[in-house]
């Protein structure tokens, strides 16, 4: 299997098709080879998909991103949330047969990418055979309360999904689609903004090296996307600057 076989995605919506039961089926796969003697059955893989449902609709800020194989299958996933300046990391798992491949960095460093536009820090407990990998490998520190921390930076030069609809990411993405209208596409309030990043339609921004927003991608809703894997391209409204549009024009 070569790596260009998996594609690391953002996920927007953790309740379309079987996320849910697919997170706790890769989660149960871990948990058994990782800690052989543990008794987690179907019960706790419910147990786990209800505890999944209830912070995704009562957390705000949630994120998640997804490894694909080229079956689009998810085999790996991170899930998580951002609380003011810090996002917190609550599951990271990669099926057995494709750990050691960098899918777990890969989906590690996604989740934190998309924290940059909110948070400064990220944090999780890890699972006791975890603790090399977030320490020795990922850059994370212990710290005295148990658990692991890293410091993160904005990012530059960058394409990143939008979970969060806190007050700095609506107003930057709202005042930039006030003085960049396009052609063909909606007036968006802040308050259309706000509503449709809580409802997680997928959202993305394009940041500089000054981490200046230099275009918005946002999914058109009426057309739905028929896969969550064709979001970037012909199912969006975006607007752009100059410097982004000749950016675009160039690459194609
Ligand atoms: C921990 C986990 C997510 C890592 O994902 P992965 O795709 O296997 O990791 P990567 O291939 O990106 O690892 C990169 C490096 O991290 C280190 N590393 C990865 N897994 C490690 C482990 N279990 N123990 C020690 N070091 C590890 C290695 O240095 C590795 O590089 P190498 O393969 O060249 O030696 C994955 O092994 C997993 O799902 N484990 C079971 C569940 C779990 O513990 N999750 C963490 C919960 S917080």
């Amino acid at each position: 299997m070569s790596l260009s076989t998996v594609n690391i995605y953002p996920i927007f919506d953790q309740s379309i098709g079987q996320t849910w039961e697919r997170f706790a089926e890769i989660t149960w796969s871990c948990m058994r080879q990782s800690y052989p003697g543990t008794s987690y059955d179907k019960h706790e893989i419910n147990m786990d998909i209800d505890l999944m449902k209830d912070s995704w609709n009562t957390q705000v800020g949630n994120f998640a991103f997804g490894a694909y194989n080229a079956n689009n299958e998810i085999i790996g996933f991170t899930n998580g949330y951002v609380d003011g300046a810090t996002a917190s990391i609550e599951r990271l798992y990669v099926l057995p047969q494709y750990q050691r491949k960098n899918i777990g960095t890969r989906l590690l460093r996604a989740a934190e990418h998309a924290a940059t536009i909110s948070a400064k820090r990220v944090e999780l407990i890890p699972l006791s055979k975890s603790h090399d990998f977030y320490s020795e490998h990922s850059g994370y520190a212990r710290m005295e309360n148990g658990f692991y921390g890293r410091n993160i930076q904005p990012a530059k030069c960058e394409t990143l999904p939008v979970f969060h609809a806190n007050d700095k990411n609506v107003r930057n993405i709202a005042s930039f689609i006030e003085k960049h209208p396009s052609r063909g596409t909606p007036k968006y309030t802040k308050k259309d903004i706000r509503t449709i990043i809580q409802l997680h339609v997928p959202v993305f921004i394009w940041v500089d090296i000054s981490s200046q927003i230099n275009g918005v991608a946002i999914q058109n809703p009426a057309k739905k996307a028929p896969k969550d894997t064709e979001i970037y391209s012909q199912y969006t409204f975006l607007f752009c600057n100059k410097l982004l549009e000749s950016a675009i024009r160039n690459a194609r």
